[in-house]
């Protein structure tokens, strides 16, 4: 338990929810900011940056996926720096400031880190794998439900990670002082390509889904066609891009550093997820 009341920024999307759920179930304020909470914030509307931060001395951050939101993140952090803010904790990539990640998407995204760390600020950075629920909540959710998951992944696999996971290490992030000053890199217990993605859904969900690899610009036709901007489908190729080269093929176990537990299956999330009924047609 604790007086602070704790700023979420994404605290709407698919770790920023999960991560409100636990500190309001322990007891801990939080304030949401995001463009439909009752707090607005938009990271493209800097008169809403100042009073998000005002009284508040701890925040968690989902920044923005592409450059130039990453580039808007930078010059926020240090706003809300001069504002008083004195802790963040931030969601952040696996693989970001590794070497062979020539894409733009990690280079910003080491910046954006950097900042972080030269803010002043008592920072902890967690940087997760893919999430498990891009295919029940985002980039795939639509693939899904049309049964072909139409990605450029290439034969590549990724150690896809439960965002209930990630939430649980951020929130002992945002609780305990151990965290400050650590560089988390979180990833679920095994690889999957996007065939045996595309397999483990079939078995949870019940319906046939198969995986149709895309070049890594039509991707990017695709996704522009169906309304994405084009700079987010970009950062969503050039992500993509280190899974289709195997760049991903690693486990990492920050849930095991900071939870003492393995971090839970793509199987059981898989089966669980479909109970719930987030793909029923
Ligand atoms: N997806 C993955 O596999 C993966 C893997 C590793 C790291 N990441 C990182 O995770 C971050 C995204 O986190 P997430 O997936 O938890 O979030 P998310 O599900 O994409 O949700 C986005 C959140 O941000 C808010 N938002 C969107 N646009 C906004 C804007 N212009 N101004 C203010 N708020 C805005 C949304 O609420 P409103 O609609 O109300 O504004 C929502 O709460 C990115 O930085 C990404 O690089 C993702």
């Amino acid at each position: 338990m604790t007086n602070t009341t704790i700023l979420i920024l994404g605290g709407k999307g698919k770790t920023g929810r999960h991560v409100t759920e636990r500190l309001q179930a322990r007891g801990v304020q939080t304030r949401l900011a995001s463009r439909s909470s009752a707090r607005r914030f938009d990271w493209y509307d800097e008169d809403t940056w100042e009073p998000v931060t005002t009284g508040i001395d701890t925040a968690y951050m989902a920044p923005p996926v592409d450059p130039p939101g990453m580039m808007r993140a930078e010059r926020f952090i240090r706003q809300a720096a001069a504002n008083g803010l004195r802790r963040l904790v931030l969601l952040s990539g696996r693989g970001v400031g590794s070497p062979g990640r020539e894409f733009e998407v990690y280079e910003k995204g080491l910046e954006l880190e950097n900042a972080v760390k030269d803010s002043g600020l008592d920072w902890t950075i967690v940087r997760p794998a893919w999430f498990m629920q891009n295919f029940s909540e985002d980039f795939f959710y639509d693939s899904v439900m049309a049964g072909e998951l139409r990605v450029s992944a290439g034969d590549g696999a990724e150690p896809w990670i439960d965002t209930e996971d990630i939430a649980e290490v951020m929130v002992a992030a945002l609780l305990d002082p151990k965290h400050i000053g650590e560089t988390y890199s979180l990833s679920g217990p095994r690889t999957l390509t996007m065939t045996e993605v595309a397999s483990e859904l079939t078995a949870a969900i019940g319906r046939p889904i198969r995986y149709v690899e895309l070049e890594p610009e039509e991707h990017v036709a695709e996704l522009v066609g169906y309304g994405a901007p084009r700079e987010v489908a970009e950062s969503l190729r050039d992500l993509l891009a280190v899974i289709r080269n195997h760049r991903s093929e690693y486990l990492s176990d920050g849930v095991r550093q900071v939870l003492g537990r393995e971090p839970r299956d793509f199987a059981d999330w898989a089966r669980r997820t479909a109970r719930t009924g987030a793909w029923s047609a």
